[in-house]
Formats: structure tokens, C-alpha cells, sequence
């Protein structure tokens, strides 16, 4: 679909770059002089400095044998490598935290659809045709001891990152591998482009296929979560939606007006708590799958939670289901006065994001007495949930209650009151101790 063109020539400048990637970038390049070999920077490293946009993030590849280049980088920095030989590439950390992938340049077939691909030495031309997006299809050529690079760009990136387009190369791209199409709405929605016409056919048609349905859990959640992490997920999930998405994740999971709502509500969520809680942060694209399959029944979100494979925590995440936040909520809008150990029972086993995502769903609700009156028992309940006893079941011990099952009941007792403020000191705590034992002697 997209005629190979003759590459355009072009200096870049790779004086822009921090001087720690610069120097290293140097380094590498002399390394590569020296055996004569030719280096690339390649993929979306590429794209995002002719944005000019931050991206450390380096892939470099090499005509020749990549891994072994790799070595001897690692060799030459004290760098730890973690090979892949099924796919040509290796992965450098340097001292200093930095990361790096060199990879051989290679084509790639796929056996099937949604597989991953085979992987064969080829030239720096093929390379750049097996990428998914004109945009992310360019390399730099490493020159000068990596003063300079020379941009090499043989299918119109970078007009196509001019006129703000994403563009597949081939009419199978999304076919061979499926998570294309979240990259693309991924990449849509970041930068403010517009999928190019037979892009936008090709992806519809590949989603209408379900092809996603062959990918792994793993990398389904991936992308999910990628999607996700950008800055506007809540666009992002309108766009999902339109393209009937989210039937991949569950062929019920709804994008319904009130599931709508409250994603909507999160950023505003999000603020609050980012002004109240500076310091505790929120796993955003973990609150947005919760936010999602708030609508759904425990039976969806099960189902949901085993299809993204999500790991343990991320799972007991989004299963505190609606009829918790429900009962939650119910409770503590209510104008009738409520102990801060009440709140702190609520509460107790809610996660960060479930209290955030307790609070956008109040904000889509748009009752505003009962918003404050929410607001002020999170703001209480986060600042005081980690008061504890002075007195712990040692001390029970030393004070001749008989272990057994009473030592949780007059332990939760004491944290209540301690919460509630009615005893406030260590020698307060063993009074009220004592009169409880007495109580039950
Ligand atoms: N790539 C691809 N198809 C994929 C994934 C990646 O062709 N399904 C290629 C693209 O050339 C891409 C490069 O591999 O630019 C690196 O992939 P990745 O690091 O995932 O993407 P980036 O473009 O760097 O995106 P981001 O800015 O989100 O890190």
C-alpha cells in the first residue's frame, strides 16, 4: 500500500541530547567505527526527536551482528546484557541505571496471526518495513562520533509526522500483530494525530475480526495499561468504546452512561487527591480499568480480571466491587454523624485507588453536601489511619488476660477509642484495658 520511496537525506543534530546519552552514544559510535560496522538509532527515539519531545528511552540497531556488538558495549561499560537470540536483540543497563536495546536489523514473518514473529538478519531497509507506523519507521544513522546523524527515512515519516498522520506500511500490519491497534490509538491520541484513511479502514476491519482475542493476557494488559498511562485516558476510553473495544476484555463490559460518568470524574478524583495526598500516589491506569468495570457484575469483573491476566494486587484492586463503594458510600454521605472508627471499618481494607474511585463516583452523582461531607471523612480517615495502640497482645499478656480469640475484640476496642479520640495515652489505654478484663472477670 504504501510505495517504497527513495530515502530523504538529512542531517540531524544530536547536540540536543543530555550529555550523558551524547558521551555514551559517542563512545558507541567509535566502537562501531572501529570494527565497520554502521549504527543506528531507530524507532521511536527517532520520531520523538524530530518532535522534539524528552524519549531516553534508546534503540539502536546494527547492520551486522547486533548481539555481539551488544557484548562488546557491555563489555567495554560493565553493563549487564540480557540476551533474547529469538529476536536478534539484547538489552544493556548500564551503571547508572540507563538502558539500552542494539538489535541486528531484521525482518520478521508471522506464522500466524497475533503470534510473535520469526526473526531473520536482514538489511536496515527491511528493518524499518517490518515497524508498525510510518512515524516510528525512521533511523539516524550514527556519523561524526555521534556529533550528527543522517536521517534515513524510506516511507514518509517524517511528512507524515508534519501532517500529524498515522500510517501503516503494509495492508497486513494489523493482522500480523493486533496490538497495533491500541498502539495506533495510543500514539492518536498522544501526540493529536489522525489515523490516515486506509489506516482507519484497516484497523476497524481488524478489529471487527477479533483478532485481538488471540493476543496473550499479558500483552493485552499491557497495552491496556499503556493506553492508560497516557495523559487523557478518559478520551482514550471514549475512542475504545466507539471502536467496540472493551468487548475484549468482556463481550458485557459496557461503556454505560453511568460507568461513563464516573470515568469522567476521575480526574477530578485524581486532583483532589494529588492536593490532599502528595506523597501517596495513585496507580492511574489500574484506577481506570477499576473505573470501567465499576458498571459490571462480580461475575464480569472475574472473568475480566483473568482474560488481562492481572497480577494479584492489581486484581484484588478491581474487584472491591460496586456494592461496596455502594454501601460505602451510602454511609458516609449520610448527614447523620458517623465515628471516625466506623469510617475507619469502611474503609479499612480499601485500597488508594478504590478510595479515589469512591470519590469519582460521588463527584458523578453531583450532590454536592454529600461530596464535602465525604471529602472531610477521606481527608480524616487517610490522615489518621495509621494511629495505632500503644499496647499490643504482649502487653494483654503481661496484664493476665488468658491468650484467646478476646485479645482481637479488645485490641480492635482500644484502636477504636484511640480513633475516636475518647482515650488518648498509653496509661489511658491500659485503664480502659483494665476495666474491660474486669468486665469480663
Ligand atoms: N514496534 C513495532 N510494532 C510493535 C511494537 C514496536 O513495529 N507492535 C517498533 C516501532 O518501530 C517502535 C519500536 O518498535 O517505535 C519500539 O517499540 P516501543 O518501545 O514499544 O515503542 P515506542 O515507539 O518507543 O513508543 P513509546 O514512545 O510509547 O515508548
Amino acid at each position: 500500500m504504501l510505495a517504497m520511496k527513495n530515502q530523504v537525506r538529512k542531517t540531524i543534530s544530536l547536540s540536543k541530547l543530555p550529555v550523558r546519552q551524547r558521551h555514551l552514544l559517542k563512545q558507541i559510535c567509535r566502537l562501531a567505527d572501529e570494527r565497520g560496522l554502521s549504527v543506528y538509532l531507530v524507532g521511536g527515539v527517532v520520531r520523538d526527536l524530530l518532535l522534539k519531545r524528552k524519549n531516553w528511552d534508546f534503540d539502536l540497531t546494527v547492520e551486522g551482528d547486533g548481539i555481539a556488538f551488544a557484548r562488546l558495549v557491555a563489555d567495554r561499560h560493565g553493563a549487564r546484557l540480557v540476551v533474547f537470540e529469538r529476536f536478534a536483540t539484547a538489552q544493556l543497563v548500564f551503571q547508572d541505571g540507563l538502558k539500552m536495546d542494539i538489535a541486528t536489523t531484521r525482518r520478521e514473518s508471522y506464522a500466524q496471526p497475533a503470534a510473535l514473529p520469526d526473526v531473520e538478519p536482514a538489511s536496515l531497509k527491511e528493518d524499518l518495513y517490518r515497524r508498525d507506523f510510518t512515524i516510528n519507521a525512521m533511523a539516524i544513522q550514527l556519523l561524526n562520533g555521534a556529533q550528527s546523524g543522517r536521517l534515513i527515512d524510506f516511507y514518509g515519516g517524517e511528512r507524515d509526522l508534519r501532517e500529524r498522520r498515522i500510517r501503516v506500511l503494509h495492508e497486513r500490519s494489523f493482522q500480523d500483530d493486533p496490538t497495533r491497534i491500541f498502539r495506533a490509538i495510543r500514539f492518536e491520541q498522544r501526540f493529536g494525530f489522525r489515523l490516515e484513511r486506509d489506516t482507519g479502514r484497516l484497523l476497524a476491519q481488524a478489529a471487527s475480526a477479533n483478532l485481538i482475542q488471540q493476543l496473550s493476557g499479558p500483552r493485552l494488559r499491557n497495552e491496556i495499561l499503556l493506553l492508560f498511562a497516557e495523559r487523557d485516558p478518559v478520551r482514550t476510553i471514549g475512542r475504545l468504546a466507539r471502536l467496540e473495544l472493551f468487548r475484549f476484555l468482556h463481550r458485557r463490559l459496557y461503556y454505560r452512561k453511568n460507568v461513563k460518568r464516573v470515568v469522567i470524574a476521575i480526574p477530578k478524583a485524581l486532583a483532589w487527591w494529588a492536593r490532599r495526598f502528595p506523597d501517596s500516589a495513585i496507580d492511574r491506569p489500574i484506577l481506570y480499568v477499576m473505573a470501567l468495570a465499576s458498571g459490571s457484575s462480580p461475575l464480569v469483573m472475574k472473568a475480566m480480571i483473568r482474560r488481562l491476566a492481572l497480577l494479584r494486587e492489581q486484581a484484588k484492586n478491581v474487584t472491591v466491587g460496586k456494592s461496596r463503594i455502594d454501601r460505602a458510600l451510602k454511609k458516609l454521605t449520610d448527614t447523620k454523624t458517623i465515628r471516625p472508627s466506623q469510617v475507619h471499618r469502611l474503609l479499612a481494607d480499601f485500597s488508594d485507588e478504590a478510595l479515589v474511585l469512591l470519590l469519582a463516583e460521588q463527584i458523578s452523582r453531583q450532590q454536592q453536601v454529600r461530596l464535602s461531607l465525604l471529602k472531610r471523612h477521606l481527608a480524616a480517615y487517610v490522615k489518621n489511619r495509621t494511629i495505632k495502640t500503644a499496647l499490643t497482645g504482649r502487653d494483654l499478656q503481661t496484664m493476665g488476660l488468658k491468650p484467646g480469640p478476646q485479645y482481637k475484640s479488645v485490641l480492635g476496642k482500644l484502636l477504636d477509642a484511640r480513633l475516636d479520640g475518647t482515650i488518648t495515652t498509653e496509661a489511658e489505654e491500659r485503664a480502659f484495658v483494665q476495666k474491660l478484663i474486669g468486665l469480663a472477670g
